[in-house]
């Protein structure tokens, strides 16, 4: 266990740290508050007499010893920006746990209050949170920082036609009351504390998992999900047992802000996954893999974020491989490195945020996000795994999950494991790993795996025909996926004329796929080329899709010019009401946006 300060946290646990959270809170739709009771169970390690957590935004009613002792002065610092206010609470080096009457603000980071039109089914509220990075504090008085892991139960009350689903054990039919019980009996950081309250509905998709989702789309649902044993299975023979016994999905409203969050027990998915073809899974096996690498082993601090990301994006590609082939796992691989590519294009080669290991203190964590703690995080690893051999390094891999089980990680305590029990001291092994570089240099160092996928190959030969004056509809496209399609698409020429464009799109149809990764990647030509049949479907889109990930790039491109700047705010104007807080931050700030 590590004693780094957490830079994004008021708490200090090396003197008081709390060990498990009881939740007691009514869900009110139509004030859109939360509100009640989090009753923490202290260890104090030093005697010490103030117990500091984190908040932000929320009202603090009252304080108490015990569950129903004394009330006890409690303090609230100043507002400190990104990170919200130090509660400080009097304590006795005696004191076991004390309670916090509090309730919720209507805009609370971490919550998205839906209104029915927001849902599929159109006639009831949603609810959902979102914990990670530093946001749990804003729906929960905590320790918020991923260093401190606490084990949490919850009793939530809510309209009794609604259904309550968290980060823990969770039931699969609504209650008469509305009124439902939690327990977590694992201990979890702050920022995978999740509940979503909805219309809902259950179906299986296997012995240890199932899905969530509204009664209209849970049929669907479980059919692109179906393979989630399977993954799991492989994930099991990769790394050791799945330790969080359930494995479910739910699969949530538009306005999600992420592709997935891997809360435990139960990932938090986009409906943007339901492709209708399955062709989307990698994101389950990646928040599966989560699982692992960041629920188990966590990273200490956000400036650790590779740890988390770098080695989930490696292990979703070996269940990918595992249960769909090298061939598949091979084209996530190349599509990894072009996205890293244009990270590090975007942000400048020597830029501090392209390091493995970032300097978060001051700033808003989300800001060291990026493909860089994700993708030159996977090849990092996978440069290992070539240097070693695959048979040495997953024995390494599996030893470091079972070591670290239900632990933090520093960048530090990684490399001196990797160092002692895989390095050893072996010269050619520490010439063919530059460690230093990888994890503290900039961008993509020299030497970095290479990746050709063969079905890319095919699908660039095809690209240069059309290219040389083949009509597309002529082209050998039948056998493509969506990564095939999702290459061709990236590798457009930057210049199209108003006819190629119109070619591409009415012997494919992109502009009517129902895909969102392929309709992410045929925007940005649209955009470019201002090829107006597309806008239509572009307008849609924003209209309808809350993910931070495309809304980003879409409206970045379309600010690139005065007009897409003009055509972009006015969608803005419309759209914004329904996103939620983590898209329209970073979108506000793109576009330049003023609260009017
Ligand atoms: N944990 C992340 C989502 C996240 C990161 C939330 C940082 C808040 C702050 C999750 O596992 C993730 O990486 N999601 C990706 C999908 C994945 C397939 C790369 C996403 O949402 O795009
Ligand atoms: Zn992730």
């Amino acid at each position: 266990m590590t004693s780094t300060r957490d830079p994004h946290s008021f708490a200090k646990p090396d003197e008081v740290v709390v060990t498990h959270l009881h939740l007691d809170v009514t869900v009110d739709f139509e004030k859109q508050q939360l509100g009640g009771t989090a009753t923490l169970t202290l260890n104090n390690k030093t005697g010490s007499n103030k117990l500091f957590l984190d908040t932000r935004d929320l009202t603090i009613e009252r304080v108490t010893l015990g569950k129903e002792g004394p009330e006890t002065p409690s303090l609230l610092g100043d507002v400190v920006q990104f990170l919200g206010q130090a509660l400080t609470i009097d304590i006795t080096p005696q004191t076991k746990e004390v309670t916090i009457a509090y309730h919720t603000n209507p805009n609370a980071a971490a919550l998205q209050w839906l209104e029915p039109s927001q849902t599929a089914g159109g006639k009831k509220p949603y609810l959902f949170t979102q914990s990670q990075a530093i946001l749990a504090r804003t729906w929960v008085p905590c320790q918020d920082g991923p260093g401190v892991r606490m084990t949490y139960s919850a009793r939530v009350k809510t309209r009794s036609d609604l259904m309550a689903v968290m980060s823990a054990t969770n039931p699969t039919v609504k209650t008469e009351d509305g009124v439902y019980e939690f327990s977590m009996p694992q201990p979890i950081p702050s920022y995978l504390l999740a509940l979503a309250v909805g219309d809902l509905a259950f179906k299986s998709t296997g012995p240890r998992s199932g899905v969530y989702a509204e009664p209209s789309m849970v049929d669907k649902a479980a059919w692109e999900l179906e393979d989630t044993e399977k993954m799991i299975e492989a994930a099991e023979s990769l790394y050791g047992p799945y330790r969080w016994d359930r494995y479910d999905v739910i699969v949530l409203p538009p306005s999600f802000p992420f592709g997935g969050m891997e809360n435990p027990r139960l990932t938090f998915a986009t409906p943007t996954i339901l492709a209708g073809d399955r062709s989307l899974v990698s994101l389950v096996a990646h928040e599966l893999a989560h699982s692992w690498s960041g629920n188990l082993v966590t990273n200490a601090t956000w400036n650790d974020f590779w740890l988390n990301e770098g080695f989930t994006v490696y292990f979703e590609h070996r269940i990918m491989e595992q249960v769909y082939g090298r061939t598949y796992a091979e084209m996530l691989a190349q599509l990894s490195m072009q996205d890293l590519q244009a990270t590090i294009n975007d942000l400048g080669s020597t830029h501090p945020d392209t390091h493995l290991k970032l300097n978060l203190g001051g700033r808003d964590p989300d800001e060291g996000m990026t493909d860089i703690a994700y993708n030159k995080g996977y090849f990092f690893l996978r440069l290992i795994e070539e240097a070693v051999g695959r048979e040495k390094w997953d024995a390494f891999l599996k030893s470091y999950f079972d070591a670290f089980a239900f632990k933090t990680m520093t960048t530090e305590g990684f490399i001196s494991y990797l160092r002692e029990n895989l390095i050893r001291g072996n010269k050619n092994l520490e010439e063919k790993i530059p460690i230093d570089r990888w994890v503290s240099g900039p961008g993509l160092p020299e030497g970095a795996p290479e990746v050709r996928s063969g079905e890319f190959g095919r699908v660039e030969e095809q690209l240069n025909a059309w290219k040389n004056g083949a009509v597309a509809g002529t082209l050998a496209t039948k056998d493509w996926t969506t990564h095939h399609w999702l290459h061709f698409l990236r590798n457009l020429p930057s210049e199209l004329s108003p006819e190629q464009m119109a070619d591409l799109d009415e012997a494919f149809g992109f502009s009517r796929s129902g895909n969102s990764e392929i309709l992410a990647a045929w925007f940005p030509h649209v955009i470019a080329h201002s090829y107006q049949p597309g806008y239509t479907a572009l307008e849609k889109f924003l209209m309808g899709v809350g993910r931070r990930k495309f809304l980003k790039a879409l409206y970045t491109k379309l600010a690139e010019t005065p007009e897409g700047l003009e055509r972009a705010r006015q969608i803005y104007r419309k759209a914004r009401p329904g996103y939620h807080s983590v898209s329209y931050s970073t979108i506000d700030a793109i576009l330049k946006w003023e609260q009017r």
